[in-house]
């Protein structure tokens, strides 16, 4: 009787609190190792917009919990402008994905049990050779708990206000440094304070404050980590400049 080795597919998580860097990091640790990324918050924002175009309030869980099983939505990589588009339900919603009140409509509904129940298969079909980034909240606690490498990225909110603010001013968008600060901060609470899968880092995390960091340094530090965990990756990397002179 032949005895299969089961095969292993690498995982990398990087959770954290919105603003702190986490997602630049996943993208360039993506990129860099040539694997896949998971942005899991575009599921539940994504979620949030289907809610809004179905009219489904809020607060009705149980068709909310039906739209997180049949959400239509592909993430697809755009050749030309070298970006990820967000399609749901045949439409590209990209720009409005990234909206505060799409994230804070997305950060009420994954409060709910059953939606995070309905979305975590689609969350784990990620997983594929030859590895996976997962960017979240609950990535190394609940969805990836075997992950090789566990990054928890965190940052002042005051700070990470102040980065949203010149983001959006860089896009011409006009926003008030209070209110995203206010924002910011009831986000935090219903992510961190939620009964199912709170914003908490997952046992042997490493943790990040990105506070004083600049984001090039918050990716030296991303790769140092990987570098540790995966020494073999690094001579396949794809490129090796910036960082690896660095560290
Ligand atoms: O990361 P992003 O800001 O796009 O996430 C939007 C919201 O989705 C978060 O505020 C959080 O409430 C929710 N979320 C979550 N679990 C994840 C990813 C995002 O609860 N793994």
């Amino acid at each position: 009787m032949s005895t299969r080795t089961p095969i292993i597919i690498p995982v990398i998580t990087v959770d954290g609190p919105s603003g702190c860097g986490k997602g630049t990091l996943s993208v360039f640790l993506a990129k860099q190792l040539g694997w896949h990324l998971l942005d899991s918050g575009a599921l539940y924002r994504a979620l949030s917009l289907a809610a809004k175009s179905h009219s489904v309030e809020l607060d009705n869980y149980s068709a909310l919990e039906v739209l997180g099983t049949y959400l239509d939505i592909r993430f697809e990589f755009d050749e030309t402008s070298h970006k990820i588009h967000a399609v749901l339900e045949g439409q590209d919603v990209t720009q409005e994905l990234r909206t505060e009140s799409c994230g804070s409509d997305a950060s009420k509904i994954a409060a709910i049990p059953g939606v995070r129940k309905a979305l975590f298969e689609r969350q784990r079909a990620f997983l594929e050779l030859p590895g996976l980034i997962a960017d979240g909240r609950d990535m190394g606690t609940v969805i990836f708990p075997e992950a090789q490498l566990k990054i928890f990225l965190e940052a002042d909110p005051a700070i990470r206000a102040k980065r949203r603010f010149n983001q959006l001013q860089e896009m011409g968008v006009n926003a008030n440094l209070d209110d995203l600060f206010l924002e910011i901060s009831q986000r935090d609470r219903r992510d961190r304070e939620r009964l199912v899968s709170p914003l908490v880092p997952a046992e042997g995390a490493i943790i990040i404050d990105s506070s004083n960091l600049t984001i090039d340094e918050v990716v030296s530090q991303g790769m140092l980590l990987v570098s540790r965990v995966f020494p073999d990756l690094m001579a396949n990397l794809k490129t090796k400049s910036g960082w690896l002179e660095r560290i």
